[in-house]
């Protein structure tokens, strides 16, 4: 058994505290730090408030990533605003959007990459590979991607209809802070669907070919912990302790595919994401309960993850998911999404990501995507 993750992780109500001396150590003042936050209306709380504070020795340069899913164009355009300066490190506080262009950023800004090509030129071929990174540090605002404790960054290709990855183990952050004060503002919406997100990390972990042991552990826990606690938070979002909770949960599955990969439900959701907008967390959970039907035969353990999901079939793991779904007002029909069964081909089509449909414990056909979707519209 093998597993690695070199991320110096904090998680309390202390974390922020924390991030000061981390900063202390890790920064020299000679330089400048990049800071990347989602903008809008983080930047009036408490915790922007806060952070503004601890960087104040610092010379800072701050930009707002306003767009989700941020294609390589969005990218490009931010390397043009960056570029000509030396960053220190940088800082990147928000959802899985937010810290995969932190990690792209850390990587293209090192060498001097500028424009759409040339980006996608560095993503495709692995031209970050030799990169030494900017060393980074990640806060997240929402509970779900995982990002602060993985190594690859999304770069969505929309022109080309694709998703492409820088995938780097130099790329770990040098710290992840997990403080429930990040989280404050975080809607019902955004808390359900990114909490769905780690349900599927961890799920997709547990029974990926690469699994192992360790990762299992952090899957169970994950799930638990999301299983048992994410209804209360949607009723009481101001708690500490329960943003908390699910906080931890969504690091312990980050932990978990950090070493596995995911499998065929995030393989299927990048297109449903990529070409109908569907919020990342919704697309991937969408087919889970449908695919743990598909897999169970193959899956170790599945007793003990029915268990976690307090469960006795994947039909009863789909009815939790669907009803999470419509707690954050999501639909569970393709159809409410403007997906027919015109664009079910489509779909298929782009279903296959090399590293994800090939993870799944069974061999998935594309007649068996094509089955599930058909059902789902
Ligand atoms: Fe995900």
């Amino acid at each position: 058994m093998e597993f690695f993750n070199p991320v110096h992780i904090v998680a309390g109500i202390d974390g922020a505290a924390y991030l000061t001396r981390f900063i202390e150590k890790q920064y020299s003042k000679l330089g400048m730090i990049l800071l990347i936050t989602r903008g809008m209306d983080f930047l009036q709380s408490d915790a922007y408030k806060l952070l503004k504070s601890i960087l104040e020795p610092w010379k800072v340069r701050e930009v707002s990533l306003t767009v989700s899913n941020p294609d390589v164009a969005d990218m490009a355009a931010l390397l043009e605003i960056l570029s000509g300066e030396s960053y220190e490190g940088i800082i990147a506080v928000g959802g899985g959007s937010v810290l995969d262009t932190a990690k792209t950023m850390a990587l293209a800004l090192l060498v001097g990459i500028r424009g759409i090509a040339a980006l996608r030129k560095f993503v495709l071929r692995g031209q970050y590979e030799p990169v030494v990174p900017i060393p980074w540090i990640g806060i997240p605002t929402t509970s779900g991607t995982g990002s602060e404790v993985t190594s690859w960054a999304t770069v969505w290709d929309k022109e080309n209809e694709c998703k492409m990855s820088c995938s780097c183990d130099k790329n770990f952050a040098v710290l992840a802070v997990i403080d429930p004060i990040f989280t404050v503002t975080c809607p019902l919406s955004l808390t359900i669907s990114s909490a769905l997100d780690a349900v599927c990390h961890s799920t997709e972990s547990f029974w990926a070919r690469h699994t192992n042991e360790i990762s299992q552990e952090f899957a169970l826990l994950a799930i638990r912990q999301i299983r048992g606690h994410l209804e209360d938070l949607a009723q009481h979002r101001q708690d500490d302790a329960l943003r908390f909770l699910i906080g931890k949960a969504s690091l312990y599955a980050g932990m978990a595919f950090s070493n596995t990969r995911t499998t065929v439900c995030h393989s299927v959701s990048y297109p449903l994401t990529e070409k109908f907008g569907i919020p990342h967390g919704v697309a991937a959970a969408l087919t889970l309960g449908d695919f743990m039907e598909f897999n169970k035969a193959a899956i170790p353990r599945y007793d003990e993850l029915l268990l976690a999901f307090q469960c006795h079939s994947a039909q009863e793991v789909k009815s939790w998911i669907f009803r999470m779904l419509g707690l954050g007002n999501f639909s569970t029909h393709l159809y409410d999404y403007r997906i027919t069964q015109s664009d079910i081909p489509y779909l298929v089509r782009h279903s296959f990501t090399k590293g994800r449909t090939d993870n799944n414990p069974v061999a998935v056909q594309e007649s068996d995507v094509d089955q599930l979707l058909r059902h789902l519209v």
